[in-house]
């Protein structure tokens, strides 16, 4: 198990399923909250870490949505994406597609602009000095209107250069898809790409819908995809990838015991298959973490682990030449 640890360690990796806000630790936020002279609930990190007992997604929206609040100046979310990238760096992720949740800043009085130009210098930054390429990703909140979702793109398209894709998060059941339809329609003639978590808590027909209405070129968890086996087979047909999150989902979507996890069912039906942290502080391990976890779990071998690397960069929105590049990386290392 040592040597198949130490093969993950040094494997050059693509994450893409990071929510940036579910990167901010509780040492972090305290540092943000003295800075910004905010009050917290909690008296020390060990109670922050304590208050982590998550039974399903609502649970952690809750305090996921309070932990940001600690968030008010650019160098906020700079100092916040900085911190997340060079935690990736030292575990060989070489290409990072994340999302922000700008919806969860702006409710609270802060700009736009704020937001997005902290995390966006911050990842300009890391792609020079520490060689990692990006996608930013901006999600809206599904618990919101349709007419706040407009709303927040009015305010996206100043930025439109910095933004490669839209999602949509938060909390799924009772907020299908379908209600976004027009919104993503829109997204799509102003030239995003678009993701939607689907399946995660929510029903297959959450899935139809994120690829018939949406139109998503990619979709985030997908889980539930699999109580359905012809929507199984057409995933496994159409080639579209899934951003799957294993530690998430032991935290909050139903896997009790991560020898049942569905990534090695997912492989075995031929869906392409990705690994990816979702809110590493809170669920307990970035990408290195979430691996180890389901190669163990799943006895999952050195071909299964490479496979689904290899979906990571397969799956990304890079140019060709980008994506040959970063398969070369892993290549490379497998030559080795
Ligand atoms: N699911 C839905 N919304 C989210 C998540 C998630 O795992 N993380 C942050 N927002
Ligand atoms: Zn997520």
């Amino acid at each position: 198990m040592s040597t198949l640890k130490h093969f993950i360690e040094g494997l050059p990796k693509a994450e893409l399923h990071l929510h940036i806000e579910g990167s901010l630790e509780p040492e972090q936020m305290f540092l943000f909250a003295q800075r910004n002279k905010i009050d917290l609930p909690y008296k020390s990190v060990e109670d922050i870490r304590a208050a982590y007992e998550f039974t399903e997604l609502q649970d952690f929206l809750d305090i996921y949505y309070q932990g940001m609040g600690v968030l008010q100046t650019e160098q906020d979310f700079y100092d916040l994406t900085w911190a997340y990238l060079e935690k990736v760096h030292a575990q060989n992720v070489i290409h990072v597609e994340i999302f922000f949740d700008p919806q969860g800043h702006t409710d609270r009085g802060i700009p736009f602009s704020t937001v997005i130009n902290g995390i966006y210098n911050a990842l300009i930054e890391g792609e020079k000095t520490l060689g990692i390429s990006f996608k930013l990703i901006m999600s809206f909140l599904r618990h919101l209107s349709e007419e706040e979702g407009f709303k927040t793109l009015e305010e996206a398209l100043p930025h439109k250069d910095k933004i490669a894709a839209v999602g949509l998060d938060s909390s799924e059941l009772g907020h299908p898809p379908s209600k976004f339809e027009r919104l993503y329609a829109r997204c799509r003639e102003e030239g995003f790409l678009s993701v939607a978590h689907a399946g995660e808590e929510g029903p297959p027909e959450y899935v139809i819908e994120a690829l018939d209405l949406l139109k998503v070129d990619r979709l985030d968890h997908g889980n539930r995809s699999l109580e359905d086996s012809d929507l199984t087979a057409r995933l496994s047909q159409s080639g579209i990838a899934l951003t799957v999150c294993p530690l998430s989902n032991f935290k909050l979507a139903g896997v009790t015991d991560m020898r049942r996890h569905p990534i090695k069912t997912m492989l075995d039906k031929g869906l392409k298959a990705t690994v990816n942290s979702d809110d590493p502080a809170y669920f307990g391990g970035y990408m290195n973490e979430n691996y180890l976890a389901i190669s163990e779990a799943l006895n999952l071998s050195k071909e299964d682990l490479i496979t689904l690397c290899r979906n990571g960069f397969e799956a990304t929105f890079c140019t060709p030449e980008q994506r040959r590049q970063h398969l070369d990386q892993l290549e490379n290392y497998l030559s080795t």
